[in-house]
């Protein structure tokens, strides 16, 4: 029996990383805000060490790479430019697409140049002329990209910066996170066309991080209402502010915002990072009453970060974001675990979920699994084993978990 052809030609399964996560940078933001970091400052010595790194993809037989540049070793200093980072990373790509590897580039992925986040943080206007220079040199300088990704996680970047204040630039103020995503919104706005300018059939997304969420207790209306306010914001409303060119945020029990942002169509395909369900549960003593909760109601168990493991969340975040009418890509989809089976359990289950959605007819174009290697993880450390292949931190050595081997196996095995 003749298997039937479900991924499309070209589909591009991937593995996805970041700079900083995998290099470290003395300059970057994170470097300082982390102790850990002070032992680990190079964090898997990727930064030397890519070569070896590259291999590994040819080694899995993936098609694609998502990784990003580290803005602070290409921009160390406000007026000081390095040139021969920008080499290193052209390096990179001429390996890949040596390779036939597609290169998939973010060019921002969580961390700042020190000077940037000090004098121009993201709810400054000033932040987006700056950001924007960045992206200038970039694309007029590296040669060999189509796909570009402007930020990951734009609302993750906000809740952290400046709600929860737990990473840089480490406030806590709402309507200074309202202004720095009405400014980042507006950086990929104005970046898309910068992108553009220089290649004309460039592809540029953002890569959103969205969750499956629900009410702790089915029963209780405000656990309901916070739920559906959170899917509003978090999952949905930058999706809408694509179509429409408006950001509209509701808060719960309080009046409802919108905010013009150039976005409209600023889009080629779009990028989903999906892990897991987030269950809200309202609690008064919490700030806006939101309390957020994982559990294991699948029965497919929590992962060492205690997330819940729920494939079925793939399809609802993918059915939304069809809304967009563009190609889909999945930028990232991983899990943290020192289990090797588990691992492999939970791609297989949501690849799975991938396949029938695209059986039933949603545009999606790519896989990107994190991560290639083990890394730095924002607020864990070392201890999230993310990887498809183990870094043992002392000595820095790279070894293939049985997921590797289980990766290549699933690519073949999907008509790549
Ligand atoms: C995502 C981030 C990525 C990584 C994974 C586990 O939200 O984009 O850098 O930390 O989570």
């Amino acid at each position: 029996m003749v298997k039937e052809k479900i991924f499309p030609d070209n589909f591009l399964w991937g593995v996805a990383t970041s700079a900083f996560q995998l290099e470290g940078s003395p300059y970057a933001d994170w470097a300082s805000w982390d102790a850990l970091l002070d032992t680990k400052p190079d964090v898997t010595n990727h930064y030397a060490l890519y070569k070896e790194d590259l291999n590994l993809l040819k080694d899995l037989g993936v098609n694609a790479y998502r990784f990003s540049l580290e803005w602070s070793r290409i921009q160390p200093r406000e007026h000081a430019w390095d040139d021969s980072a920008i080499a290193h990373y052209q390096e990179v790509v001429d390996i890949l697409v040596k390779n036939n590897i597609e290169p998939i580039v973010t060019l921002h992925h969580f961390t700042h140049p020190i000077w940037f986040i000090k004098k121009y943080p993201w709810h400054e206007a000033a932040s987006i002329e700056k950001f924007l220079l960045f992206i200038e040199r970039i694309v007029s300088t590296l040669k060999g990209i189509r796909h570009w990704i402007t930020f990951n996680e734009p609302y993750v970047l906000i809740l952290g910066g400046y709600f929860e204040g737990c990473t840089p630039p480490g406030i806590k103020d709402v309507s200074l996170g309202v202004k720095a995503l009405k400014n980042i919104l507006t950086s990929h706005g104005k970046a898309y066309d910068i992108i553009h300018s220089h290649i004309p059939d460039a592809k540029v997304s953002v890569a959103h991080n969205m969750a499956a969420l629900a009410p702790w207790r089915i029963w209780n209306p405000l656990d309901s209402l916070l739920s559906r306010i959170a899917k509003h914001f978090y999952n949905h409303s930058l999706i809408d502010a694509f179509l429409t060119g408006t950001l509209h945020i509701k808060f719960p029990f309080k009046k409802a915002i919108e905010i013009v942002v150039p976005i409209k169509d600023k889009l080629d395909f779009f990028g989903v990072n999906y892990y897991t369900r987030i269950h809200m549960r309202f609690n008064p003593f919490k700030k806006m009453g939101v309390e957020l909760r994982h559990r294991d109601i699948d029965g497919y168990g929590l992962t060492d970060m205690g997330w819940e493991i729920h494939p079925h969340g793939l399809e609802k975040v993918l059915r939304y974001a069809s809304k967009l009418e563009v190609p889909l890509i999945i930028t990232e989809n991983g899990i943290a675990t020192h289990d090797s089976e588990k691992k492999i359990k939970f791609m297989k289950r949501h690849v799975d979920v991938l396949e029938r959605c695209i059986k039933d007819g949603i545009d999606v174009r790519g896989y990107f699994y994190w991560s290639l290697i083990d890394n730095y993880e924002w607020l864990q450390g070392l201890d999230a084993r993310f990887g498809l292949y183990r870094v043992d931190f002392d000595t820095l050595k790279r070894r293939p978990t049985n997921a590797a081997a289980y990766y290549s196996y699933l690519i073949k095995s999907r008509d790549f």
